[in-house]
């Protein structure tokens, strides 16, 4: 049966991106979060998105009213019921995950498929706490959700082969790169990014170059569109700390394992952009001060 109904559960940073993009590509889309206030965040959001869009002539004014028209925020678990398929991008931890996962078992109509943006945790772990482990695949995203071409389609060993081509299916729809990833710690992107965020901190522990200077040879020299430093920042040093100490586990490798300095910087509560401090200091955004060791 073809996806015709969307639920996303979370509207933070990913959630309200997922929603959008589905919006866009014409799923009538559901979108849940916790509270009415953290629900008008992520719909402002999305509003901020649309009016640039607008602006730029990308989407006329008449299709962002249809856009609108798909999109459906709400508080209450029960209006999923009848969605084809859930997008969960809720906290990235495995208890609040598969509580959801199982409410949202009895809930949601058995044709009906799960999927999790989490980036690191286990999709099998998480698809245990349901009985349609058949029906459930690992949908990664990358922030920002509207601007980035790629979702990673994670397959389980128990994942129904028909199921997870109608998700990659569906990764096309949202004008996405669908790639194909298997559920091992990371999939594809992580397994090769943490590594390198991790190695750029231990270069800078190691005084091979300042923050500056090792942001801008990735960026000049390699054309990264941002440097390892400003990256981290972006994506969050909390996350960034708690995803390498879930892939050490899983790998035991060293080059997976969290360098002190990121610890201390996360127990500082300096999480990047969004505490307005990581590797820069963002008390003036238009010109973040580095960090000097
Ligand atoms: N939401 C929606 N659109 C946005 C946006 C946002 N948050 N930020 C930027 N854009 C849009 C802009 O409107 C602009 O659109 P047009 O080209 O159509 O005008 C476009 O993106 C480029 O923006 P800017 O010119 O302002 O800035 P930029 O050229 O520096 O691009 C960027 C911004 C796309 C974020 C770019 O810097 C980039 O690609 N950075 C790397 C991002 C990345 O690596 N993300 C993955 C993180 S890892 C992850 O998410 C997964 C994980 O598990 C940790």
């Amino acid at each position: 049966m073809a996806i015709q109904k969307v639920g996303v559960v979370g509207c933070g940073l990913m959630g309200s991106g997922i929603a959008q993009v589905s919006a866009q590509a014409g799923f009538p889309t559901v979108v849940r979060e916790l509270s009415p206030e953290l629900l008008e965040k992520g719909l402002k959001g999305i509003e901020k998105n649309l009016a640039r869009l607008v602006e730029k002539g990308t989407i006329t004014e008449a299709s962002r009213s249809e856009i609108r028209g798909r999109l459906k925020g709400v508080t209450a678990i029960d209006e999923l019921k009848d969605c084809d398929l859930v997008v969960e991008a809720i906290i990235e931890q495995l208890p609040a995950k598969r509580e959801l996962f199982t409410a949202l078992d009895s809930l949601c109509p058995p044709h009906a498929i799960f999927a999790s943006n989490t980036s690191s945790l286990t999709i099998t772990e998480i698809a245990a706490a349901t009985k349609r482990p058949q029906r459930f695949v690992g949908l990664h995203f990358f922030n920002p959700v509207p601007v980035m071409k790629l979702v990673e389609v994670v397959k389980t060993i128990a994942t129904d082969p028909a199921v997870y081509e109608e998700m990659v299916n569906f990764g096309a729809k949202l004008g996405k790169t669908a790639v194909r990833a298997q559920d091992s710690g990371g999939f594809i992107v992580n397994r090769l990014l943490v590594p390198y965020l991790l190695d750029a901190i231990r270069a800078l522990e190691e005084g091979v170059g300042s923050v500056v200077d090792i942001d801008n040879s990735m960026k000049l020299g390699c054309g990264y569109p941002m440097g390892p430093f400003t990256l981290l920042d972006f994506v969050g040093l909390d996350t960034t700390y708690y995803i390498s100490q879930i892939m050490f586990d899983e790998f035991k490798e060293k080059r997976f394992a969290s360098p002190p300095l990121l610890k201390r910087m996360v127990l500082a509560g300096w999480h990047g952009k969004k505490t307005g401090r990581g590797f820069y200091d963002y008390a003036d955004p238009a010109n973040p001060k580095p960090m000097s060791l």
